[in-house]
């Protein structure tokens, strides 16, 4: 596996572990309400599970596994760049909205998340070819 996707998959994972423990809590608070500052953290599990775990999951994937010029498979620069920019975004949507931060982090967060998915795409787009193409 491409180190590139050994990053994708691991913090997929971690987002995963952190998502559903907090779904759990969440959960818990509802049968048993321990505190209610505890919803704070919805906005964190939608985000999580949704854009931290499925879509780095499908980053990693599809790095690993989109066909290859020989064993070449791309620029990576724009991969990485895909990754930071993912993760930052993750980040600034959760915390924005869980933190109650000016409407404008959300929306820069939300755009990094876009910026991520194109430079993703570049690298994705000329390995999406039939075999010998
Ligand atoms: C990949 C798996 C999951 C996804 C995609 C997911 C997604 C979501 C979404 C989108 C919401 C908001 C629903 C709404 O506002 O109508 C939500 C709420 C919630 N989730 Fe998850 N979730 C996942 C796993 C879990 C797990 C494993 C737990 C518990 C162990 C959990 C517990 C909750 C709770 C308690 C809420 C709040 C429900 C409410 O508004 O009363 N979730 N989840």
């Amino acid at each position: 596996m491409p180190r590139l996707s050994a990053w994708f998959i691991r913090s997929a994972m971690a987002y995963l572990a952190l998502g559903f423990t907090f779904g759990a809590l969440l959960l818990a608070n509802k049968g048993l309400p321990l505190d209610p500052a505890l919803w704070r953290l919805l906005p964190v599990h939608i985000e999580f599970v949704l854009v931290g775990w499925t879509m780095q999951l499908i980053y990693g994937i599809a790095f690993w596994i989109l066909p290859r010029w020989r064993s070449w498979r791309g620029n990576e620069t724009p991969v990485w760049a895909a990754f930071w920019l993912l993760n930052i975004g993750i980040w600034l949507v959760a915390l924005s909205q869980s933190l109650g931060w000016d409407p404008i982090w959300l929306v820069a967060g939300r755009l990094a998340e876009i910026a991520s998915a194109v430079a993703f795409t570049a690298n994705a787009w000329p390995r999406t070819k039939p075999p010998g193409a």
